[in-house]
């Protein structure tokens, strides 16, 4: 089962048994043993047994997630292989692109007993142009948007200005309110810039992203805290939900509060800041 949260869902290399043992003092709501990207084509052997040995040591300590390769590749059958069927509260799929490919997943799931939710990688051209129905596929419980990947696939450029996945970004965000499913967002690479992290941070929660991906436990801090509502921002809203129902009190339905107009969807915004924060 996934957890109630993931602001923060933290990747380390499945050939890094040394970093895998360290993440249970990272604080992040999962991990993720990466089986993908960051284990070599030429390693893929040796990462599975590796994975398999930190999920039966961390096991119950927090969280655990494996990311498969994907099923255009020579391992992704392999990886299913030697996923446990117990100790796991989830795979993560990366490159999800056809309800196809979703509905064989599912097959090859069942097969292998594998009874688990999926996290699906939104990170291709295809991807991000049919997230709508693939995020809405009983597969997928919840997705995360890969930039780099992304852009790599698009054939444009990645810059800090995060300008060129501006829509694709959204678009990910849009499919996961629609699906009600929980959307991740993409990496920050620079793991020594926190500014950085937090911004992009603070930016994925206004456009209605739940969390993170983390590849470094610096990351993991800014993540828990940016992903729930300040205590300011708490305040400010019990201030304007009195100000608003006292208005509504008196027969009117929008009202100033320090300088700026509350009406119903204000009201709204502020209701959904105290139910996160009360979650
Ligand atoms: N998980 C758990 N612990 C980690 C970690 C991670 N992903 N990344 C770093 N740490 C630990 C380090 O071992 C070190 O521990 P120590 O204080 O006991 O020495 C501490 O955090 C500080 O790490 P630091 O020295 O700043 O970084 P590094 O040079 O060891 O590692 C990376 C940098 C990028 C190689 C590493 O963070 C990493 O491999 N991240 C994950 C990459 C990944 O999985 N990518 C695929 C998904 S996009
Ligand atoms: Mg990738």
């Amino acid at each position: 089962m996934l957890p109630r949260r993931l602001r923060s869902l933290l990747f380390a290399p499945a050939v890094r048994p040394d970093l895998l043992r360290k993440m249970p003092r990272t604080g992040a709501d999962a991990i993720v043993i990466d089986l993908e990207d960051a284990t070599p084509h030429d390693a893929k052997d040796t990462g599975r047994v590796e994975m398999r040995s930190a999920v039966a040591d961390l096991a119950g300590q927090l969280p655990i997630l494996v990311r498969v390769n994907d099923d255009t590749t020579p391992w992704h059958d392999d990886d299913l292989d030697s996923l446990p069927t117990e100790g796991l509260a989830g795979i993560v799929v990366p490159k999800i692109e056809t309800i196809a490919s979703l509905d064989s997943l599912a097959a090859r799931l069942t097969d292998r007993g594998l009874d688990m939710p999926v996290i699906g990688g939104v990170e291709t051209a295809l991807g991000v142009a049919d997230a709508r129905p693939l995020l809405a596929h009983d597969m997928v419980s919840a997705a995360y948007f890969g930039a780099e990947d992304f852009i790599a696939d698009l054939g444009g450029v990645r810059t800090a200005s995060n300008d060129e996945v501006a829509y694709a970004r959204a678009q990910v965000a849009l499919a996961g309110r629609l699906a009600d499913v929980t959307v991740i967002d993409q990496i920050v690479a620079d793991f020594t810039d926190d500014d950085r992290c937090r911004r992009e941070c603070l930016q994925a929660r206004a456009m209605g992203y739940g969390g993170k991906l983390c590849i470094h436990p610096s990351q993991v801090a800014i993540a828990n805290e940016a992903f729930l509502p300040s205590s300011e921002e708490i305040d400010r809203a019990r201030r304007l939900l009195e100000a608003y129902d006292d208005a509504k009190a008196q027969g009117v339905a929008s009202v100033a509060l320090e300088g700026q107009m509350v009406d119903e969807p204000v009201a709204r915004q502020a209701r959904r800041v105290l139910a996160q924060a009360d979650d």
